[in-house]
């Protein structure tokens, strides 16, 4: 499974670059807002910053709504840096972009899935990425690695490369369920990674070795 990790903070990103583990990164525009990047230049310089940090694939959203907003918008992204990849909407006109770009070997990011009919549509539109919002679907009391599962069956029925991209991850054992029910990726903060190495017994496991290293070291002979 591919690890991304969902900021736009470059400090995070970077990181967890150095943890040696990461394959790319996925942002979006409440992402961008938290970090206060605003105003097109700033937002185009902070994308070159985060692909000049990691080695895979960078999720760039377009803002656009309309179809011909949203070609506009992802053409000129994925001409900032070859690791750009287009982030669209799952809405109607997004699925003509999603053809668009796939047309044009323009790699995409389909967000915003909440249901596997719309990682169908997607798929079949040709997008590289969907990401289905686990954690939002938690919330709203539904299951959300269910929802992993449900596409995971669907595209190997027929065979779509489109990759499962979970997202909206809160914690470790989203990534867990998300690797059982065999997502391509997930993309999640830094701190549900790190959860990953936690085990108190690995704790408790290591102090005794080395209590005992420190007992057997002073022991003279
Ligand atoms: O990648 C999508 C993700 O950022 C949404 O996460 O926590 O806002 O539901 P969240």
């Amino acid at each position: 499974m591919k690890f991304f990790i969902d900021t736009a903070n470059l400090e995070e990103i970077r990181e967890a670059q150095a943890l040696g583990v990461l394959d790319g990164v996925t942002t979006n525009p409440s992402l961008m807002a938290k970090e206060g990047i605003s105003g097109d230049e700033n937002v185009i310089q902070h994308y070159i910053d985060i692909c000049e940090i990691v080695d895979g694939d960078v999720s760039a959203e377009v803002i656009a709504t309309d179809f011909d907003g949203m070609v506009e918008e992802g053409t000129k992204l994925a001409s900032l840096h070859k690791q750009i990849v287009v982030k669209i909407p799952m809405i109607q006109e997004g699925i003509k972009a999603l053809k668009y770009f796939s047309d044009k070997e323009i790699k995409t990011n389909c967000t915003l899935i909440f249901s596997p009919g719309q990682a169908l549509i997607a798929a079949k539109a040709g997008a590289n990425y969907v990401s289905p919002f686990i954690g939002r679907l938690d919330d709203a009391t539904t299951d959300g690695p269910e929802l992993i599962a449900q596409i995971r069956l669907i595209y190997d029925n027929y065979g779509y490369e489109t990759e499962i991209l979970a997202a909206s991850i809160r914690h470790s054992m989203h990534i867990i369920k998300c690797a059982e029910y065999g997502a391509d990726v997930a993309t999640c903060p830094l701190s549900a990674i790190l959860g990953l190495l936690k085990h108190p017994l690995t704790d408790i496991g290591l102090a005794k070795f080395l209590a005992d290293h420190k007992k057997a070291s002073s022991v003279t002979v």
